[in-house]
């Protein structure tokens, strides 16, 4: 694991346009090691577009983001494979596979790297009790609220124990509630040393996370990012 206040994610003048001008404008940002992270600002500011290219979805049209100390191109993908696993990834929608339980959802990321052995689907277990989804390990994604659908992403993001959790408006479809209770998942694999990156647009949740951990607040507006400073 990268040390604590090594750089995770280092862009500079990063750039981005999906061709109906720029989203993002000469982004320079450094997110370090073992930090709890909120990046916010309104809707169609370009946060989604900003974690892409973090977790390496996306490719930046100019500048560079190096990631865990690496910044590969589309085309080595040895490379972007082997750092995408080291990233822990909530997507917005959380896209789990309607036909495969909760417990082989969570357990998938273990198929795809050839590690689904006795003592991961252990971990996986662990993964269950964590979120509080021991109960509906057979149950299937159609069958869940979205708080259980969004605690399973969230369980499937850290199975392979990723050093990054990169988490996109987990808490948009769920209640209060269920937004802390993420939350406090998210602060526990904080303080076991992952480094978070959260997106939000939610200001309940930014206060909550503030009362719980030392976070940095950035906001995106208008292709660029700012440290927050309330
Ligand atoms: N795949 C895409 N193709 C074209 N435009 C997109 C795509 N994804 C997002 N956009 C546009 O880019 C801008 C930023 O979007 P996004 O990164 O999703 O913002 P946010 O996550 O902050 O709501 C918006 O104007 C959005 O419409
Ligand atoms: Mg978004």
């Amino acid at each position: 694991m990268a040390g604590q206040g090594a750089r995770v994610i280092r862009c500079e003048e990063v750039g981005f346009d999906y061709g109906h001008g720029p989203v993002l404008r000469d982004v320079s940002l450094t997110l370090e090691s073992g930090g709890f992270h909120v990046l916010t600002g309104p809707s169609g500011a370009g946060k989604t577009t900003f974690l892409r290219l973090c977790y390496l979805d996306l490719w930046a049209e100019s500048g560079r983001v190096e990631v865990l100390g690496e910044a590969p191109t589309p085309d080595d993908r040895a490379a972007v494979a082997r750092l995408r696993r080291r990233i822990g990834v909530v997507p917005q929608s959380c896209r789990l596979l309607d036909h495969l339980s909760v417990f082989d959802n969570i357990a998938l990321p273990l198929d795809v790297v050839g590690l689904r052995n006795k003592a991961q689907l252990g971990n996986v277990s662990d993964l269950l009790t964590w979120t509080g989804l021991t109960e509906r390990a057979h149950a299937h994604p159609p069958e869940l609220s979205g708080g259980e659908k969004q605690r399973a992403g969230l369980a499937r993001a850290v199975i392979l124990s990723p050093e990054i959790l990169i988490a996109d408006e987990p808490t948009g479809n769920v209640d209060a509630e269920m937004s802390l209770q993420l939350l406090e998942l998210m602060v526990e694999l904080n303080r076991l040393g992952r480094t978070i990156l959260l997106a939000t647009h939610d200001l309940d949740l930014i206060r909550a996370v503030r009362r719980a951990v030392p976070a940095r607040i950035l906001r995106l507006a208008q292709g660029q990012v700012q440290q927050a400073t309330a």
